[in-house]
């Protein structure tokens, strides 16, 4: 097999990967990160080749799990101020002081285990085994469950410097443990799932897929039957409407619930109910690239050196829970969900811990802004409560309490 001029060698390969910086006007990535990046387009050529064009849920899931190449399986810094991007429990402390409150709950009706889906630096994991503890409630195990080695590394390296003393409940799983008893907990893993992409071209639907030329990987549009689940939306869609629809999110969550014997599953993540997320005006998607902090919309540059996430339709994953005889506990925003859990009353008591300097309000000030705002995290992002329980206890979380969106679904 011959393979495209850009990806033929390492000094086009460098070339090609210059001019992308360059349209982005974002930094040029190390000569390291460009010959792993060169060894993925390689591997996605072939597997062009080998299937004649991938969907782009194919493409995305080699650019972010391609193992040893793809961006969160090679060694790049991904998350966290230094990184491409930061998430809520990296920003801040509360944010995992205040979801304590619901594990505390939760523990109330089942085991006191914790399994975390997609640790990321593992601030996360950190940050809540020192709030349990305070609270006198710590779990007997918390299990992760890592698909990127690197990150499951990088997690073991803080969990030693953080929580040495407690490391002995922590476990590191590398796949789903059965009749699991207690909370099942991931943020932002959903929106790092692989998403195919669609397109309105009247009349038809159209999917798109990955191919390559000598210039680099490209889209291409072939019609497709409409899937069940996009069809009452494609009416209301104008000509050159484009969206995402998750292939696996419904059996992801049908696997967590099978594994759940009793407790509760809680996702936080960027997204919407279905009738906000096909909204007619919601014409470009949401499939987003994050680069050093720079957004960007395509998916095709930077390949295994930028995160590619597309946000979550929630309704999709109630729906799936509800097909389980699940039991929905709630759904809301990030701010409702924090402002419940008494975010603000524990930003008030860091502050009268010490006398905290003018710098320290201000940075607590900040991130509160951040995780509540709502054009920033705090409506963003939404949080959906999952129940498995015994037919005579229900679970009830007082972090629903201020305003319950489940209707919204
Ligand atoms: C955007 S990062 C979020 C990391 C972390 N939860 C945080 O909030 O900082 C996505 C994480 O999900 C992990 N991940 C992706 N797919 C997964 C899957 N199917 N099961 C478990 N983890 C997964 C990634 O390796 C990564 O750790």
């Amino acid at each position: 097999m011959s393979l495209p001029w850009f990806c033929a060698n390492i000094k086009n390969y460098q070339e090609t990967i210059e001019q992308q910086c360059q349209q982005l006007q974002v930094p040029a990535p190390t000569a390291e990160a460009i010959q792993t990046s060169l060894q993925l387009a390689q591997t996605v050529c072939q597997e062009i080749d080998v299937k004649g064009g991938l969907t782009f849920a194919e493409f995305m899931q080699m650019a972010l799990y391609q193992p040893a190449l793809g961006y969160y399986s090679a060694g790049s810094h991904k998350i966290g101020a230094q990184g491409d991007f930061v998430t809520a429990p990296e920003l801040s402390s509360l944010f995992a002081q205040s979801l304590v409150n619901t594990v505390v709950e939760i523990f109330e009706s089942c085991e006191r285990s914790i399994l975390e889906l997609g640790a990321g630096s593992g601030a996360l994991l950190c940050d809540v085994m020192l709030q349990l503890e305070k609270q006198n409630c710590l779990p007997e195990k918390y299990y992760i469950l890592e698909v990127s080695a690197d990150l499951r590394q990088r997690q073991q390296q803080l969990a030693q410097q953080k929580i040495g003393h407690l490391v002995e409940r922590v476990q590191w799983i590398s796949e789903l443990p059965k009749g699991f008893n207690g909370l099942i907990y991931g943020n932002e893993v959903v929106d790092a799932l692989p998403v195919d992409l669609y397109r309105k071209s009247n009349p038809q639907l159209q999917m798109g897929s990955v191919v390559y030329n000598d210039a680099g990987f490209n889209l291409t549009w072939q019609p497709t039957d409409i899937p069940e689940a996009l069809v009452t939306h494609f009416e209301q869609w104008p000509d050159g409407y484009q969206t995402e629809y998750s292939p696996l999110a419904e059996s992801w969550l049908t696997e967590l619930l099978n594994c759940l014997d009793k407790g509760a599953i809680l996702l936080s993540d960027y997204g919407y109910s279905e009738a906000d997320y096909y909204h007619p005006q919601r014409n470009l998607g949401t499939l987003q690239c994050y680069y050093r902090q720079h957004k960007h919309n395509n998916p095709l540059f930077l390949l295994g050196l930028q995160d590619i996430t597309a946000s979550v339709n929630f309704t999709q994953l109630a729906m799936a829970a509800d097909a389980q005889h699940a039991q929905l506990l709630g759904y809301n925003s990030q701010a409702m969900f924090l402002i419940a859990n008494g975010i603000e009353q524990l930003a008030q008591a860091a502050d009268s811990d010490t006398i905290p300097s003018t710098a320290e309000q201000i940075k607590i000030g900040q991130q509160l802004r951040t995780l509540l705002m709502p054009d920033e995290m705090g409506e963003t992002i939404k949080f959906l409560g999952i129940g498995k329980e015994g037919k005579q206890c229900k679970l009830s979380l007082s972090a629903f309490s201020l305003s319950n969106q489940l209707h919204q679904l």
